[in-house]
């Protein structure tokens, strides 16, 4: 394995095939070594200390970067953003300032505003690390590359693959980071929405309305929730239920069914699949959040002059 530096994990678009490669080979050996305990981890970080910043809400990311750092003996401190003096009118830059005074060395930030990373980056003297955990609608790259992992785990390889995402692309910031990171890998991506979710300057990709014709060839149907917290038009749900919801009728038994979570039943995805076996690979995709996580904590940190 060729190592790789990061600095910082804003998105998908910063790694090339070597760098996400080198993540992948390192979430693999931290699998290997958690089945013989956490004292068998080999952390390269050890020590540090990182920030969970969430100012929209999360369950998986937040609790897989929670026990990732605890699997690298890495300290994690929850910014509880309600309870903190930004509510009294400090800015990030200067409240992040102040976290690095008092020790801290990685910010995992989720933030509804698209950029608020970079943005903070420009005027910031502290020498903190940053993994963006979900910037409005744009970015979610560990997402993408724990979706990556668990295929790779499934497929061996995307090349040639035919990977559909359905549901609303144009308000998620998965769809973007999984395109960026598939298309690097030589899969053929397909999005599958009705057009009030459909967005043409999304490059690499085919596009369709037709879910039955999608999911004939489909090796992975990737559904997405619709994310109202971004949505202010009235969406038709019967109708999008009728002819977008992935389940037991319209999914092949060989077609990979994957979900980011949160899922919301009964609409993307039917609960009768949820809960069939095909349901499992949603649970995998969580579990093997936390393997990719202390992968990019480790490279990240691990690397930290
Ligand atoms: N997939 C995902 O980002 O889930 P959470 O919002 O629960 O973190």
């Amino acid at each position: 394995m060729v190592g790789c530096k990061l600095k910082n994990l804003i998105e998908i678009e910063s790694l090339n095939r070597e760098d996400i490669e080198c993540i992948i080979d390192l979430a693999l050996q931290f699998e290997q070594q958690l089945k013989g305990g956490v004292d068998n981890v080999k952390s390269k970080c050890k020590g540090k200390n990182v920030a969970n910043m969430f100012f929209e809400n999360s369950t998986r990311t937040r609790f897989s970067f929670e026990m990732a750092c605890h699997n690298l003996g890495v300290r994690i401190f929850n910014f509880d953003t309600e309870k903190s003096s930004i509510t009294k009118g400090e800015n990030l830059s200067d409240t992040l300032e102040n976290l690095w005074a008092i020790g801290i060395n990685g910010v995992v930030l989720r933030h509804t505003k698209v950029g608020i990373i970079e943005d903070t980056l420009n005027h910031l003297k502290a020498n903190i690390s940053f993994i963006n955990a979900g910037d409005g609608n744009r970015a979610h790259p560990t997402q993408a590359l724990l979706d990556y992992y668990t295929m790779v785990k499934h497929f061996g390889s995307v090349e040639g693959k035919n990977i559909v995402i359905i549901g609303d692309i144009t308000h998620s910031r998965v769809a973007k980071s999984n395109i960026e990171l598939l298309t690097k890998f030589g899969a053929n991506v397909t999005c599958c929405a009705p057009s009030y979710f459909q967005d043409f300057g999304i490059a690499k990709v085919k596009w369709s309305d037709n879910l039955d014709g999608c999911l004939k060839d489909a090796d992975v149907a990737m559904c997405l929730r619709i994310q109202n917290e971004r949505i202010t038009e009235k969406i038709p749900l019967d109708d999008y239920i009728k002819n977008y919801q992935v389940n037991e009728n319209n999914l092949n038994p060989k077609t990979l069914l994957m979900h980011p979570g949160p899922a919301n039943r009964d609409i993307e995805v039917s609960s009768k699949l949820l809960d069939s076996e095909a349901g499992l690979t949603v649970l995998e995709q969580a579990k093997n959040g936390v393997f990719v996580r202390m992968a990019v904590l480790d490279l990240i940190l691990g690397g930290q002059k």
